[in-house]
């Protein structure tokens, strides 16, 4: 981490340059300063439930967090707790769910374990072997990389049966896929004893279909539309009604403010420009939300494509905003520039106002602390979801990166709050979507008439937090061991190893079958009552990938000089470059 800081001389005078290239932002506009919704007021200094973030500390408000300043203590401690027989069980696991994938499903993008069979749900191109290429390369499993690469080459990425294509997940798992894997064969840090032209087709494969994806950004803002239309080369809008009655065009939050990584790589490994400025266009509305979000830095899940406008108030870390908010300050510690500097303050004012409004403790367990969501009005939901639980981690990220220790006491705060999910439950795995009763008033949502369900009772008064019915499912979720493979790497304590191990056990137990892995149906029953018919790709990018880092060695991509996409892709940092 400390050599990332060496760049900041040099990136300082490119920002000059970066600016003048900076494309002409169109003003967030007519219709959605007049939305019908107007911010409610804030609950915010006085939200009862809020207690302080470390640990069993005392009920007091963090102190604001400070402007970040690049001279914090950025040396990472000696991590123990890596071990290398558990290094080996998780890649076994690998060889053994990829076998299965080779045997009734090669080809397909993914493998339905239980059926035996492929299905091509994501275009056809084989998305496990994309999205899996870069762990197997990790792994150093030679047989498998090879396989893979040659399949890769051949694939057709401008052409799919399956319809519009959504830009989104195509960035993560695709182009995140390539651009990783060419980065840690051209490192030197791997085997890489491949045919040459097999690794150049990464890079070539990658700029082919980002020259596709590219078209789905010509929407009036130059936000990315949801979709795009690969045989007329056209976006494809999503629509979303807002509570003034209105439908607009629009896409999520998330997707469209999760390309930073992928296509600021993609510019600097081709030298075309154009990659970065499509995704700074679009970013720009993201980061100046109009009408103002609840909460500064929490935006809601919508965005008008028309003009920009914030659709809704429903900020927080969940699903739908999750990697925009991530990314912001991935990307700063990417590449430092006036414009990621700008993102990354951004950034700090969500972890501010996280720490300050959102980050809450359950009746009875002052010790515990989740992360609220807020509801379209912007008001705390008491409830999360698993993909919020990525953030712990990017908190202990940016606090490394920035050199805020605060925002490590709240990143562990938050990845602690996740264990609890998997701690409690007979499977040893975390369900979907879990709630809890509110520490001031013992009601959930604090609202006494819809307080009646016994069973959410007694399970809130046991654990802290109850499953919310219909979400018991387990399916290949990294999100909480991605927080606690930052923990472990950036803290050094072996106990966040510990959750590892614990969690791949859980998973060999539970979700393995005589074919492969697949998804368990209810994380509260033994042995999950019944498995699910999916093997998703991110099982192979994510799962298996912050498993095996947190048992390999340390040194095994390093969080100072690679920087993780939101699929667990890693691509070098700029200035290692
Ligand atoms: C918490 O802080 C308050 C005010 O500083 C103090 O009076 C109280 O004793 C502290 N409680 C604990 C458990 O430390
Ligand atoms: C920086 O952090 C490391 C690891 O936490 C610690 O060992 C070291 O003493 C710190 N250095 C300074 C100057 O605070
Ligand atoms: C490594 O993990 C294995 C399996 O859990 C365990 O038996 C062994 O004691 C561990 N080794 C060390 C040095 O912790
Ligand atoms: C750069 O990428 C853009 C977006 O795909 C494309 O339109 C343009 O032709 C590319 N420029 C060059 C010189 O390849
Ligand atoms: C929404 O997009 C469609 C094309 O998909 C376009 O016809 C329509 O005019 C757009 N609506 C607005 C409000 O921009
Ligand atoms: C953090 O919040 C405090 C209190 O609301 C505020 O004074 C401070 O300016 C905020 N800092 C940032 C970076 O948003
Ligand atoms: C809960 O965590 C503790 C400490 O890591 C562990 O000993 C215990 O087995 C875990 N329980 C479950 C059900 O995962
Ligand atoms: C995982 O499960 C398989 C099949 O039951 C078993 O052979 C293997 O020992 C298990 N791995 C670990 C580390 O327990």
């Amino acid at each position: 981490m400390k050599q990332r800081f060496q760049c900041f001389p040099i990136l300082l005078l490119l920002s000059a340059q970066v600016l003048a290239k900076r494309p002409t932002i169109v003003p967030v506009g007519q219709g959605t300063t007049s939305l019908a919704t107007t911010p409610p007021v804030p609950i915010a200094t006085t939200t009862p439930s809020y207690q302080g973030l470390i640990k069993g500390a005392n009920s007091t408000k963090p102190s604001a967090i400070p402007t970040p300043t690049p001279s914090g203590n950025t040396t990472l401690p000696k991590c123990t707790g890596h071990n290398a027989t558990r290094a080996a069980a998780v890649k076994e696991a690998y060889q053994y769910a990829w076998n299965a994938y080779v045997e009734y499903a090669w080809g397909y993008d993914e493998l339905q374990p239980l059926s035996k069979t492929g299905t091509n749900d994501w275009y056809g191109w084989g998305v496990t072997v994309v999205d899996g290429l870069d762990t197997a390369i990790i792994m150093e499993l030679h047989d498998v990389v090879s396989k893979m690469l040659g399949w890769i080459q051949s694939v057709d990425f401008t052409t799919t049966p399956d319809g519009a294509v959504e830009i989104f997940d195509i960035t993560i798992r695709y182009l995140g896929g390539l651009l990783s894997s060419y980065d840690l064969l051209k490192s030197g840090q791997f085997r890489n004893d491949y045919p040459a032209d097999q690794i150049e087709a990464l890079l070539t494969q990658a700029k082919t279909l980002a020259d596709k994806l590219a078209y789905g950004f010509r929407t009036p803002s130059g936000m990315a539309a949801v979709d795009v239309d690969f045989s007329t080369n056209t976006p494809v809008e999503g629509t979303y009604t807002a509570s003034n009655g209105v439908t607009y065009n629009s896409t999520n939050t998330a997707s469209a403010g999760s390309f930073l990584i992928e296509w600021y790589r993609l510019a600097a490994l081709t030298g075309n420009s154009t990659y970065r400025s499509l995704v700074d266009t679009g970013e720009y509305y993201l980061v100046h939300p109009s009408p103002a979000p609840t909460y500064p830095g929490l935006v809601g899940t919508q965005f008008d494509t028309t003009a920009g406008g914030m659709l809704n108030f429903a900020g927080g870390w969940h699903s739908e905003v999750d990697s925009f908010l991530e990314y912001l300050i991935k990307i700063y510690h990417y590449k430092a520039d006036s414009i990621t500097e700008e993102y990354a303050n951004f950034w700090l004012s969500a972890a501010n106002s996280t720490a300050a409004h959102i980050t809450v403790h359950p009746y009875g367990f002052d010790d515990l602390t989740f992360l609220s969501g807020l509801d379209d009005n912007g008001a705390l939901t008491y409830a999360m979801d698993d993909y919020s639980c990525f953030a712990g981690g990017n908190f202990l990220l940016g606090c490394k990166v920035l050199g805020i220790e605060s925002l490590c006491d709240l990143g562990i705060a938050a990845a602690d709050g996740c264990h609890q999910t998997y701690n409690t439950t007979v499977t040893g795995l975390g369900p979907l979507y879990w709630a809890w009763y509110d520490s001031a008033t013992n009601t959930y949502p604090p609202d006494p008439t819809v307080d009646i369900d016994n069973g959410y009772r007694r399970n809130g008064a046991a654990n802290g937090e109850f499953i919310v019915n219909g979400d018991e499912v387990y399916a290949s979720f990294p999100e909480s061991l991605e927080s606690w493979f930052y923990a472990h790497r950036i803290t050094g304590d072996p106990r966040w190893a510990e959750y590892g191990w614990d969690m791949f056990l859980s998973i060999n137990e539970t979700a393995r079958n005589s074919v492969a892995f697949a998804t368990v149906n209810n994380v509260g029953m033994s042995w999950g009552e019944s498995q699910g018919d999916s093997l998703d790709s991110f099982f192979f990018a994510e799962v298996l990938k912050y498993m095996y880092l947190m048992f390999a060695d340390p040194s095994t991509v390093d969080l100072g000089q690679w920087v993780f996409n939101t699929e667990c892709h890693p691509v070098q940092v700029q200035c290692k470059a």
